[in-house]
């Protein structure tokens, strides 16, 4: 196995043939991580840029990073295999998704109408719709159609520039089923080229056989599912839908305080449509990311600020649902919230693109493009705490990359509702090429 970190102490003594190189960017994002880990405030502005830029590659790692005059001087051109004339084009980090629920069965385009008839989140889930509805499809699912539809979503997302991603299981609300999920995670994790990060979500509604027993089935929680999840290696973060109605702050801290002590990391679905002072909480059980936040109020985010939990913004969410308000990201920012961006793709909130979220954190979040693609990749990075391997383009880091066809980052918020992807590398290997088309 090549070690590129190791490679790069040695680059001094010695030359190593890159296997690919990217040169003559227009813009090469390289979200450099002297700017922060995570980034906030100003520095979230902070791309990092280098005009007429160029990367080389080396395996799965990036073995060079700077301008193509550089690069044209260092290595000899016609022993490289792959050369990648980026002429005219954006190249960023890969996308890292933090915020998903991709292991499902069934769909829920119905709840649109529902939607328009004015019916809320809560409402559709008190009826046995929404979550409960998924719940039923993915307990009839078996583990190979589990894979079979998180592949499809997959290669979308791929396709669209993700390059890691979070998921969570949450619709099996049985130890049984949640482990089905989590399997299905594990193997998709294997043989997908996207790297993903497992999560626990046993409370992500009240199962129908515990109606008014919350309590008990935080106790099935505590007691069978973190243990056994746990022995097998199966998550890394534990989360939980904390919100009125569904688990509370109380619950909520009982769940994740033993998640932390069986060695899972802790993050918290929070004031999505109420405030609960679940910011509070996410600050004071030191989560690692918390996801919504549309109606957190001044302490918590100060709280937040302060403890350097990463609030992952969800756009897409309140848009599915209608919603006048989103998550106050300005706000954050100035109060020096780290804050990353996510799909939460769901079969409420079905997107598998990180462009789309981008647009909408912008249109809707008042987000800049510069501060929108650095909650998109260095940002999300360290939301997962996977700063060290992704989220940036530096040498000894893995070399997971896109190229967008068009000239500069104000693009991808701009020309929206296509894809704008041109190429996608992960682990130094072309995974997408939409060049060959054309
Ligand atoms: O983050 N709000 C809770 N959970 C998901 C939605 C899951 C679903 O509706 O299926 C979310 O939005
Ligand atoms: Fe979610």
């Amino acid at each position: 196995m090549f070690v590129a970190s190791t490679y790069a102490k040695k680059e001094i003594f010695s030359y190593v043939e890159p296997d690919l190189i990217i040169f003559n960017a227009n813009e090469l994002i390289t979200m450099n991580t002297k700017f922060g880990a995570p980034r906030t405030g100003d520095n979230m502005s902070e791309l990092a840029i280098i005009k007429n830029g160029a990367l080389a590659v080396k395996e799965d790692r990036i073995i060079f990073v700077g301008t193509t005059e550089e690069l044209m001087s260092k290595y000899e051109f016609g022993k490289i295999s792959t050369k990648i004339n980026a002429s005219n084009k954006l190249v960023t980090p890969g996308f890292v998704d933090p915020h998903t629920h991709i292991i499902f069965d069934g769909t829920r385009e119905n709840e649109l109408s529902m939607k328009l008839e004015g019916k809320t989140y809560i409402e559709i889930l008190k009826a046995g719709g929404g979550i409960l509805k998924t719940v039923r499809d993915t307990r009839n699912a078996t583990l190979e159609k589990l894979i079979e539809n998180g592949k499809t979503i997959l290669d979308k997302m791929m396709s669209y520039g993700t390059t890691t991603a979070e998921t969570k299981s949450g619709y099996g609300l049985n130890t049984e089923c949640e482990i089905k999920q989590l399997k299905a995670i594990q193997i998709l994790n294997e043989e997908h080229p996207i790297d993903l990060i497992p999560t626990f979500l046993g409370a992500h509604a009240i199962p129908p056989e515990y109606t008014g027993k919350t309590d008990e089935y935080v106790d099935l929680i505590i007691s069978d599912m973190i243990p056994k999840i746990a022995k097998e290696g199966l998550a890394e973060f534990c989360d939980v839908f904390c919100e009125q109605g569904i688990f509370s702050i109380k619950q909520t801290r009982k769940i994740l305080k033993t998640a932390i002590r069986y060695g899972l990391k802790p993050q918290i679905h929070i004031d999505e449509i109420v405030d609960t002072n679940g910011a509070l909480l996410a600050s004071e059980i030191k989560a690692i990311q918390t996801g919504h936040l549309l109606k957190s109020n001044n302490e918590g985010l100060k709280a937040l600020a302060e403890s350097g939990v990463i609030a992952t913004l969800l756009p897409g969410t309140p848009f599915c649902l209608m919603l006048e308000e989103y998550a106050p990201a300005r706000k954050m920012i100035e109060l020096g919230v780290p804050i990353a961006l996510a799909t939460d793709l769901n079969p409420n909130c079905w997107t598998e693109s990180m462009q789309m979220i981008i647009t909408l954190s912008c249109y809707h979040m008042k987000l800049s493009p510069a501060e929108a693609l650095t909650a998109a990749t260095i940002n999300g990075a360290c939301a997962l705490q996977k700063q060290d391997e992704v989220g940036s383009l530096e040498i000894g880091k893995k070399a997971d990359l896109i190229m967008f066809e068009v000239p500069n980052h104000e693009f991808l918020p701009y020309h929206f509702g296509v894809n704008l992807v041109s190429k996608v590398i992960k682990n130094g290997r072309i995974v997408v090429d939409y060049d060959l088309n054309s």
